[in-house]
């Protein structure tokens, strides 16, 4: 007797979880192997475009429905790939395309991810999901608990994780080429309020024609529309959509360090800045967290300190030679026989360099992140990237937010029971209220 499956009991057969892993029989592989892998997009510009490039570059992947706010916005996702259905409302293209879509891109701004992503999960899609993967902590644990009961193959979007790079950084960490490691400064240029170039709500205007500024507010407080300073890309900077430069870079730079490192979740956090409103992200900030030590640390604890807006680490931390600057954004490993620093996008290098002098690096491989994500889904495995471990990273970042809105005080953090302990405030801004309608999970 045979059973008819439907595309997707079918591409997730593969994919029951058990003890955490997802299981791919090997004759299902094989099979599953031929399938086409039916993908939608939710946002198909900025980021979008470039995820739905690379997903599409996979011969298995076709796409059976791109969906943006912006009519305006589809143009180069339809001159790629053309004559695949519009929609303007990720919740109608999931329900219309039901059965047909076996996995779901999404790249909108922040404040969006965790309802698409959900809504796709809860469809029973594998999910890829821009960084950071959500927009709070709370989220970020949601998703992750979601993917595992969906038993489905997720990916986080910081692609750099795949690269060589990042992978060359995190292998000479982990084979103990610096010793175990005693401290790590992470940090970026990029301020967190620097792209409106507004600190306060500007004046109302009209919503053009060709946006649909309900479905792009979403979950958040509705506002009017202003030009320029929310879509595109200038949403970064405000609390109810962006996550700020952290947000922004904490899931590219901290990856390395949390793969590295195996860091679990941080035991404290504290942020130091110079201010800012109930709108928009601080400038300039540090963020000191204390995470508990692993087999990769030289203590029972290490810290991490993350610094933006133009701050570095002290130069004579990485101990490099005269006329060497540490680069723009990366991070600095401190280890007990030497230190690694590993520029964002760039080739790590060790201090100081006369100890360094006669070290080959292995030979490490560049791999397509979103091919990586293509191919686990189709092998019904899951990634290094997936929402087991992109959920944990996620929430530690938006921690140091909840750190810099409460600035000055020393958080508690207390995982496993997603709080708060010592700070009431700061324990609130682990989530936040959504419009009415747009509940987390209503659809
Ligand atoms: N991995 C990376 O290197 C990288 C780089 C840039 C951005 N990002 C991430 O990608 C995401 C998008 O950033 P961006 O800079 O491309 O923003 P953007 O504003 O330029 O583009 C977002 C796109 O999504 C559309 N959109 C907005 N809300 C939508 C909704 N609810 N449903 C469908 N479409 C919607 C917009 O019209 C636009 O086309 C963010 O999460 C950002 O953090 C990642």
């Amino acid at each position: 007797m045979t059973t008819r499956l439907s595309r997707r009991q079918f591409l997730s057969r593969g994919t029951a979880v058990a003890g955490g892993a997802l299981l791919a029989p090997a004759l299902l592989r094989s099979e599953t192997k031929k399938q086409q892998l039916h993908v939608a997009c939710v946002g198909v510009n900025g980021m979008g475009f470039a995820d739905l490039s690379n997903i599409g570059s996979h011969p298995a992947v076709k796409f059976v429905g791109f969906c943006d706010v912006d009519s305006d916005r589809f143009d180069r996702a339809d001159e790629a790939f053309p004559g695949v259905p519009h929609f303007a409302d990720y919740r109608e293209m999931l329900a219309e395309l039901g059965d047909t879509v076996d996995a779901v891109s999404v790249s909108t701004p922040d404040h969006m991810h965790a309802h698409a992503a959900l809504a796709a999960l809860e469809q029973g899609n594998h999910v890829y999901c821009q960084k950071p993967l959500t927009r709070t902590v709370e989220e970020a644990r949601r998703l992750q608990v979601a993917a595992e009961e969906a038993g489905v193959t997720t990916q986080m979007g910081n692609q750099i994780h795949s690269h060589v790079a990042y992978r060359l950084g995190t292998r000479l960490i982990r084979e103990g080429v610096i010793g175990k490691v005693k401290e790590v400064h992470s940090w970026v240029g990029v301020s967190g309020r620097q792209h409106s170039g507004a600190t306060e709500r500007p004046d109302p205007a009209e919503v053009p024609s060709n946006l649909d500024w309900d479905l792009w507010i979403g979950g958040a407080p509705m506002r009017p529309y202003a030009p320029k300073v929310y879509h595109p890309f200038t949403w970064r900077d405000w609390q109810d959509f962006g996550s700020g430069a952290l947000g922004d870079f904490g899931c590219h730079i901290f990856d390395p360090v949390f793969t590295a490192l195996e860091l679990t979740a941080p035991v404290t956090v504290k942020a130091e800045h110079d201010g800012t409103n109930d709108e928009v992200w601080p400038g300039p900030e540090t963020v000191t967290y204390v995470f508990p030590g692993t087999e990769y640390t030289a203590g029972d604890q290490i810290t991490v300190i993350w610094r933006d807006g133009g701050l570095k680490p002290p130069r004579d931390l990485a101990q490099l030679p005269d006329g060497e600057e540490l680069p723009g954004g990366g991070s600095l490993f401190i280890g007990e026989e030497g230190n690694l620093v590993l520029p964002h996008v760039d080739m790590p290098k060790l201090y100081p360099v006369e100890k360094f002098a006669d070290f080959t690096p292995p030979e490490e491989s560049n791999l397509n992140h979103w091919h990586v994500w293509v191919d686990a889904v189709l092998a019904g495995e899951r990634t290094s990237d997936g929402f087991h471990y992109a959920g944990p990273l996620t929430e530690a970042v938006q921690l140091g937010n909840v750190a810099a809105l409460v600035r000055g005080r020393e958080l508690e953090w207390d995982a496993a029971g997603l709080r708060v302990p010592n700070n009431s405030e700061a324990d609130a801004l682990l989530r936040r209220e959504y419009r009415e309608g747009w509940e987390l999970g209503s659809a």
